[in-house]
């Protein structure tokens, strides 16, 4: 089932989001939601805030990321395969070089922007099945899994933007979280009252 995604601006996105138990009632049913809407707004993640759950998982899917010509052959392999549920994450350690990237989220449609983050995490992290991993990744894949992971600890990627620029793209902001913007997919927006 294809659920809004809740858009800036809604408290729930702001939350840092709680661990589930292994036995999350419909666990797998919420899984297969949060892939097919991830998919129909033609994202590459989705964290559980965004559709308004403030509980501590994410899908990942960056095969589409794979296409960019810039990767070697051993990054687009990597990204291709890149299918993953992250359950109760927590990043254990960043390193490498801060490096900057355009990101964009499907809760604030419209805006890209540079944001620096470090070049290779440690992850810990349960799938779902429940079986516990910890993996490093760098490169892109980090990059997903750290937009990702900020979602369920309550931060957006315009939160680390500049001053500057933060102010720039603020009357942008508050139109999206009023629902004056234009999304190919459905959203539901914390100003508009409504479901669109
Ligand atoms: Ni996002």
């Amino acid at each position: 089932m294809i659920l809004p995604i809740v858009a800036y601006g809604d408290p729930v996105l702001k939350k840092k989001a709680k661990a589930i138990e292994k036995n999350h009632s419909n666990l797998s049913e919420l899984i297969e939601n949060m892939f097919e809407t991830m998919y129909a707004a033609h994202g590459v993640g989705l964290a559980a805030p965004q559709i308004g759950l403030p509980i501590r998982i994410f899908v990942i899917d960056a095969a589409p990321f794979s296409e960019d010509e810039e990767l070697s052959d051993e990054e687009m392999k990597q990204l291709k395969d890149f299918k993953k549920v992250f359950i109760n994450a927590t990043i254990v350690e960043e390193t490498g070089e801060e490096w900057a990237f355009s990101e964009g989220c499907l809760s604030i449609p419209d805006v890209r922007e540079d944001v620096f983050r470090n070049e290779r995490i440690k992850i810990n992290y349960f799938d779902e099945h429940f079986v516990e991993h910890t993996e490093i990744y760098d490169g892109l894949a980090a990059r997903v899994i750290q937009h990702e992971y900020d979602h369920i600890e309550g931060v957006l990627f315009t939160d680390k933007l500049s001053s500057l620029k933060k102010r720039l793209i603020k009357g942008k902001l508050t139109n999206i979280s009023k629902g004056k913007v234009n999304a190919d997919y459905r959203m539901r927006f914390p100003l508009a009252k409504k479901t669109r």
